[in-house]
């Protein structure tokens, strides 16, 4: 982007003003939770959200929780969804209803209103693969995250990072071929290339440990190969973890973040947690040997390793996918 455009996009992002919720929205909201009507559907790092149903509309309503970096988050994410949704009229991601103060239950809370998206996160999904001890086919693998990636280049394309792309804040609706894909929780979606950290909120939140780039725990400017980095995670859930252990006889993600992170913030701990449970779950052990090799050359450019030339954005990585994909339908 020429600097006038770098400008002009700055100032959009950071003045624009984050439309209210409607007040008498506001008041059946509140209706309902008095009436114990709100469902809760999701306690995530930064608070709490709950389905209500206002008029036979379903919505979600997030709040900030009491952590001392929730109301930044929720702020931030509010901006966010009100920049995306001015951009997409058309409702790809997630409608926005308003950010504002809504009183659940006798306390005044930090609220944000959008559309409830229906169906199950992708990680509730892989779970009960999973469990029944099935895996998904390269083609659906390679189909999910196309769709994962497309919805994420619809985002730097209007100039944003999501910065927390995972398995948990990918929504799925519906079923086979018909399934829609959706990117949610803009919490830590920041313009590309913004230098200041997020407002209200402690500069120590830096996302989730086992998806951050490396420039993430740098705490380097946002930049679309931070969200690559994170897609190459979920393929690697998608995928099976074991597949690519063993293809590449090394364990994945022999990353140079492991010894930022050990350093600055001494989370061996949170490593010896989280990667054998990873492991553990994971079973698609064999793949023909050149999808083996097809799969490791996309994440190794999706994550910039070895050699690989890696990419600079999601439009090359959903290309490569289209090819792949047409040629397993031939
Ligand atoms: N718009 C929505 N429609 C339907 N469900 C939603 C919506 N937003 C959030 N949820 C549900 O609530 C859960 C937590 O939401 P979200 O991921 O936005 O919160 P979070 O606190 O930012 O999470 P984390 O920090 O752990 O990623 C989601 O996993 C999802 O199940
Ligand atoms: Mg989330």
């Amino acid at each position: 982007m020429v600097a006038r455009q770098v400008a002009l996009f700055r100032r959009a992002w950071s003045s624009k003003l984050l439309p209210p919720v409607d007040k008498k929205l506001a008041n059946l909201i509140a209706a309902a939770f008095q009436r114990n009507e709100a469902q809760e559907i999701g306690q995530g790092g930064s608070g709490q959200v709950f389905k209500v149903k206002i008029n036979e509309t379903c919505l979600a309503v997030k709040t900030a929780g009491d952590m001392d970096y929730g109301a930044g988050l929720l702020e931030n994410e509010a901006r966010a969804l009100a920049f995306i949704n001015s951009a997409y009229r058309n409702g790809i991601f997630s409608a926005f209803y308003g950010f504002g103060v809504i009183n659940l239950k006798g306390k005044d809370q930090d609220c944000l209103v959008m559309g409830f998206l229906p169906g199950q996160t992708l990680d509730q999904s892989l779970h009960s693969i999973w469990e029944k001890r099935k895996a998904l086919s390269f083609l659906t693998v390679l189909g999910l995250l196309r769709a994962i990636a497309q919805q994420a280049c619809l985002l730097h394309v209007i100039g944003l990072v999501h910065r927390d792309i995972k398995t948990a804040n990918v929504m799925l609706h519906g079923s086979g071929n018909k399934v829609l894909v959706r990117l949610f929780d803009f919490g830590l979606t920041r313009p590309a290339g913004e230098l200041l950290p997020i407002e209200n909120s402690c500069p120590y939140v830096l996302g989730t440990p086992e998806i951050l780039s490396l420039g993430m725990w740098q705490k380097n400017p946002p930049q679309i190969t931070d969200d690559l980095f994170s897609l190459a995670q979920i393929f690697v859930c998608l995928l099976g973890y074991k597949a690519l252990i063993e293809t590449a006889g090394e364990a994945v993600l022999p990353h140079p973040a492991y010894t930022t992170y050990r350093s600055v913030y001494q989370c061996e701990e949170y490593y010896k947690k989280t990667l054998p449970r990873a492991v553990s779950i994971f079973f698609n052990s064999y793949l023909p040997s050149e999808q083996a090799v097809f799969a490791w050359n996309l994440f190794s450019k999706m994550t910039g390793q070895e050699q690989a030339q890696p990419y600079g954005s999601c439009q090359p990585l959903i290309d490569d996918l289209s090819s792949y994909i047409a040629l397993l339908k031939m």
